[in-house]
C-alpha cells in the first residue's frame, strides 16, 4: 500500500480536510436540513434537489461519466487568460494552493492562484430553499488585479428521469427569465408546475448566459467554455435545448484587497393563482424575499453561525470523552453526522445512488430511525407515523415510499416479510428516548386511505402478527420476496435478464422458503413488543406475545441450528440454505447476527459458537464477509445474491450494516475484546490510512460494502454515505459498548469494554435531564457493572432513574 494521503481531520473544526483535489474517487458532502439539499463533492461537483432528488431535481448531473464528477457550481476565474477554478475541476488548471473542508452541513473550498485567493463557502441555510456559495476573492499580490468572474450552473428539467431521457420532448420546453442579477428557471412552469428555480448574485453583473450552447459551445466541454476562453458572455437568452445560468462579472482588486460575491441557488414555488404577474412573466416575491434575506456579508455570515449553532445543539446531546482521538471524533461528530445524513435522503442520492430509483425504504428509515431519535425527536415521531400510513391492514407494507408523497411506492410493492418488524424497532426506540407512549395512540391509516386510521399501537400488533401468520413446515418465519438481504430471492426463480430480481416471483405457490434471520429478528422485537405492553398494562397481550416467542424460540434450537452456527433460511423446495452440508455459501451473517441478539439457545452454549464461527470463517482484515465461502455460480433457486461476482455486495462482500449485528451480539455475550475488535475494523477513522488508496470512498463516514477476502480486490470501499450501517455503528458503540442505553423508566448503563479501556465519561442529555457519566473500569474488565453513584448516592441495578435537571454519575465496573 502506498502511503500517499489526501486529507486529514479536524476535529476542532468538525471538518474533514481534503489536501489534493484528485481525490481516488470524489469525496462529498451534504448541504440542507430539512426540504432544499445539495450534494457537493471536494471539486464543487453534484446537485440539488428540493425533497425528492426525482421529482424537483434543480440542478443537472452527469453520472458515470469521463471525467468522473461532471457538473456542479462552477466559478471560473479569468485572470488575463490564466483561467482556473477555485476547486480545480473543470478547467483543472494546477493550482498553487487546494484545500476542501467538508463541515456539517457546509463545505469551504478554496483554491489559491498567481496571487489570487478565490474561497468558497457552500451551505443551505436553516428554514430556507437555497444554497448558498459566498465567493471570497482576494488579491494577494502587490499589484491590483482585473478578474474576469463567470458563475455557472446547468437547470436539471425537473424530474431527473425524463431529464436523462425524453429528449424529443426535452430539447423544447426550456424557458428563463432575466432581471438584473437574478436568473430565474420556469421550464413547465406555464402549465402544471407551480415552481421555479432562480441563481442570483449580489452585485451588478456585466453579463450573463442561459443558454448552454451558446456559453460552452457544442464541441467543447466544462473546461473551456467559449464564453470564458474568450473573456466575452454572450447574453443568451435559452430557448429550448440546455438552459443554464451564468454570471459575468468584472471584478478589479487592488493589492490586498478582498471582495465577498453572495451566489444563491433557490426555489421557490407559487399558488396556483398568484403563478404570474403578467402573461408569461412568473410572480418572484418569494425569490425577492429570499434574496432579500440573504444579500450581504453579514447575514450570510450570521445565518451561517446559526447553522452551526444548530449543529452545536444536535452534537451536544451525547458526548464521549474516552481520550482516544480515533473514537471520539466518530462518536461525537462523524457517526452522527452521517446518520443525520440518512435521515435526510434515505438510500436515494448519493454518488452511488442515482436519485431517480429509489424513495424511502420502509425497512431502511426504521432503522435509521435509531441514529438521529436523540437529536430530533419530533421528526422522528412524524417519520414513523409516515412509515406506518403505508402499512397494509394484515401488516405488511409497501417495501418503499416517495418522500413528495409519502405514498407506498407501487413499482416495488411489498412482500419482504421482514419489514413489518422494523416498525416495533423504531417506534421503541423513539419512546425509550422520550418517555412519549401518546404516539401509540396516533390515528394512522393503512397504505394511506382515509377512513382506514387504527391507533398506531393497533400497527405494532398487526405487525408482529404477520409473521406468525406467515409460518411454514418448521414453523420459521416464511421469507416472501426476501427479507433484510434484499438479494436472498427464494421465490424468484429467474433465468430473463429483463426481469427485476426485486420484483419477479415466477415462484411462490407451495414456497417453503423459510428465514431464520426474521426468525431472530422477530425474537428481539417481540420481546421489545412484551416489555412495551408490560408497560402500559396489555399483559394479555404480552402473554399471547410471550407464547410465539418461545414457540419461535423452539423451532429456531429444532431446526434452525447447524451444529456450530444457525441456518440461514430454507430454500423453496425446503432445502438448507448456510448450512455445513452446503457446497457454498455454508455460513451466513445475518442469522448470527440476529439469533445471537436474541440469544436463542445461549443456555446451550449456542450464542458462543455462533459467535466463534463468525471469528473462524468470516471474519478477515477488512471486516467480517456476509457469508463464506462466497457463491461462485449463478443459483437459481437463490437469485440475485449469487449474481454477484465473488466477494462483491450481498456475495460475501463485507457488507457493513450487518457487522454491528454481531457486534451486538458479543457483547450481549459479555465479550468486550471480541466485540471492540471487530467494531474498529469497519470504523472509518481506524482504518484512515486504508481509505486513502485501497477503500477510495470518503475516510469520514462508512460505505455500505467493503471487498471481502474472496474478492478480485478486497477492501476496496463502495456505496458511501447512505447506509444503514450508521444507525447501526451508532447503536452499537452508543449503547452497547460504551453502554449507556435509553430504557422506559431511565438510563441503563451497560458497558462491554476491550480490557484497554480504563476510564472514560459521557454527556448525556436524556429528556429533560443532562448527566454527566464517569465510568471507571479499574481492573479492565469486559463486562458487568458493580456499582453505580447517582449524585453522591449508591443506587441499585443498573438503570438510572428518569428525574429532570442536572446529575453525575459515576460508575465502577
Ligand atoms: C442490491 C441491494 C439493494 C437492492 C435494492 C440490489 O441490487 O444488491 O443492496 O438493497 O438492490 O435496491
Ligand atoms: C440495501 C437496502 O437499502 C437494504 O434495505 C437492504 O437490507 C440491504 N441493501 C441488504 O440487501
Amino acid at each position: 500500500m502506498n502511503d500517499k494521503r489526501y486529507g486529514h481531520f479536524d476535529d476542532q473544526h468538525r471538518e474533514y480536510v481534503i489536501t489534493d483535489p484528485k481525490t481516488p474517487w470524489p469525496w462529498i458532502n451534504y448541504l440542507g436540513n430539512e426540504d432544499f439539499f445539495s450534494l457537493i463533492s471536494n471539486t464543487a461537483g453534484g446537485y440539488s434537489f428540493y425533497k425528492d432528488a426525482k421529482f424537483r431535481r434543480i440542478t443537472r448531473y452527469r453520472y458515470n461519466n469521463v471525467p468522473m464528477d461532471n457538473g456542479g457550481r462552477y466559478f471560473y476565474i479569468n485572470d488575463n487568460g490564466n483561467i482556473w477554478n477555485p476547486g480545480w475541476k473543470p478547467c483543472k488548471t494546477p493550482l498553487d494552493f487546494y484545500e476542501c473542508r467538508h463541515g456539517m452541513s457546509y463545505t469551504r473550498i478554496t483554491g489559491r492562484k498567481n496571487g489570487i485567493e478565490a474561497s468558497v463557502l457552500f451551505f443551505v441555510p436553516l428554514n430556507t430553499f437555497a444554497e448558498v456559495q459566498k465567493l471570497t476573492l482576494t488579491n494577494q499580490s502587490n499589484e491590483t488585479k482585473k478578474l474576469k468572474l463567470f458563475s455557472f450552473e446547468e437547470w436539471c428539467l425537473w424530474n431527473a428521469a425524463t431529464d436523462m431521457e425524453n429528449f424529443q420532448r426535452n430539447f423544447s420546453t426550456g424557458e428563463v427569465e432575466i432581471e438584473g442579477s437574478t436568473i430565474y428557471h420556469k421550464t413547465e412552469y406555464r402549465e402544471r408546475r407551480n415552481h421555479y428555480a432562480f441563481y442570483h448574485v449580489n452585485a451588478e453583473i456585466q453579463g450573463f448566459d442561459t443558454d448552454r450552447e451558446t456559453f460552452v459551445g457544442l464541441y467543447n466541454e466544462f473546461a473551456n467554455p467559449d464564453a470564458v476562453v474568450e473573456g466575452k458572455p454572450r447574453n443568451s437568452h435559452a430557448h429550448g435545448w440546455s438552459p443554464i445560468a451564468s454570471h459575468y462579472i468584472e471584478v478589479e482588486l487592488k493589492a490586498g484587497e478582498s471582495k465577498d460575491f453572495i451566489f444563491l441557488l433557490g426555489y421557490v414555488e407559487n399558488e396556483q393563482d398568484k403563478k404570474f404577474v403578467a402573461p408569461q412573466v412568473i410572480n418572484k416575491e418569494k425569490a425577492h424575499a429570499i434574496i432579500e434575506k440573504l444579500n450581504t456579508t453579514e447575514k450570510v455570515d450570521k445565518a451561517f453561525a446559526e447553522l452551526g449553532e444548530y449543529w452545536d445543539a444536535l452534537l451536544n446531546i451525547y458526548k464521549v470523552n474516552t481520550g482516544n482521538d480515533k473514537l471520539d471524533r466518530m462518536v461525537n461528530i462523524w457517526n452522527q453526522y452521517q446518520c443525520m445524513v440518512t435521515f435526510n435522503f434515505s438510500r436515494s442520492a448519493s454518488f452511488f445512488e442515482s436519485g431517480v430509483g429509489r424513495g424511502m425504504g420502509f425497512r431502511d428509515s426504521n432503522q435509521d430511525l435509531v441514529g438521529f431519535v436523540h437529536q430530533i425527536p419530533p421528526r422522528a415521531r412524524q417519520r414513523i407515523i409516515d412509515i406506518a400510513s403505508t402499512q397494509f391492514p394484515d401488516g405488511g407494507c409497501y417495501h418503499q415510499y416517495q418522500p413528495l408523497t409519502k405514498r407506498g411506492n407501487n413499482d416495488i410493492g411489498g412482500g419482504f416479510n421482514d419489514d413489518p418488524c422494523w416498525l416495533i424497532f423504531g417506534t421503541v426506540a423513539y419512546i425509550k428516548e422520550t418517555g412519549d407512549f401518546s404516539i401509540l395512540d396516533e390515528m394512522v391509516p393503512f397504505d394511506n386511505q382515509p377512513g382506514s386510521e387504527v391507533t398506531l399501537f393497533e400497527h405494532l400488533k398487526v405487525s408482529m402478527d404477520h409473521v406468525i401468520k406467515n409460518l411454514d413446515p418448521h414453523q420459521l418465519p416464511l421469507i416472501g420476496r426476501a427479507d433484510w438481504n434484499d438479494c436472498l430471492n427464494l421465490n424468484c426463480f429467474s433465468w430473463d435478464p429483463n426481469e427485476s430480481f426485486q420484483t419477479t416471483e415466477n415462484k411462490s405457490e407451495g414456497s417453503k422458503a423459510e428465514s431464520l434471520m426474521i426468525a431472530g429478528l422477530f425474537v428481539v422485537t417481540a420481546k421489545q413488543y412484551v416489555e412495551l405492553c408490560q408497560k402500559i398494562g396489555k399483559e394479555e397481550e404480552a402473554n399471547r406475545m410471550q407464547k410465539a416467542i418461545d414457540a419461535m424460540v423452539t423451532a429456531v434450537k429444532k431446526d434452525g441450528w447447524d451444529g456450530e452456527w444457525y441456518l440461514r433460511a430454507y430454500d423453496f423446495f425446503g432445502n438448507k440454505i448456510g448450512s455445513n452440508e452446503c457446497e457454498e455459501a455454508k455460513i451466513f451473517i445475518e442469522s448470527q447476527g440476529w439469533c445471537t441478539m436474541a440469544q436463542i439457545g445461549a443456555e446451550d452454549g449456542m450464542v458462543a459458537k455462533s459467535l466463534d464461527s463468525c471469528k473462524k470463517y468470516l471474519e478477515c482484515e477488512h471486516g467480517m464477509v456476509l457469508n463464506n465461502p462466497a457463491f461462485s455460480k449463478y443459483i437459481y433457486e437463490y437469485g440475485e445474491i449469487s449474481s454477484y461476482p465473488e466477494g462483491y455486495k450481498e456475495n460475501a462482500g463485507i457488507f457493513c450494516h450487518n457487522n454491528p449485528w454481531v457486534i451486538i451480539g458479543e457483547t450481549l455475550a459479555g465479550r468486550g475484546n471480541d466485540a471492540w475488535n471487530h467494531y474498529a475494523k469497519i470504523l472509518p477513522s481506524y482504518v484512515e490510512e486504508k481509505y486513502q488508496t485501497l477503500h477510495k470512498v470518503e475516510p469520514y463516514v462508512n460505505c455500505q460494502m467493503v471487498a471481502g477476502k474472496d474478492a478480485a480486490k478486497p477492501g476496496e470501499g463502495k456505496n458511501s454515505w447512505l447506509t444503514g450501517t450508521a444507525a447501526w455503528m451508532w447503536l452499537t458503540v452508543s449503547q452497547y459498548i460504551l453502554g449507556i442505553k435509553p430504557q422506559y423508566d431511565g438510563l441503563q448503563i451497560d458497558p462491554c469494554l476491550p480490557t484497554t479501556a480504563k476510564e472514560y465519561t459521557v454527556q448525556r442529555k436524556f429528556r429533560d435531564a443532562e448527566y454527566n457519566i464517569t465510568i471507571k473500569n479499574p481492573e479492565g474488565k469486559e463486562h458487568g457493572v458493580s456499582q453505580i453513584v447517582l449524585d453522591g448516592s449508591v443506587i441499585e441495578g443498573n438503570t438510572i432513574p428518569y428525574s429532570a435537571g442536572k446529575h453525575t454519575v459515576e460508575v465502577v465496573m
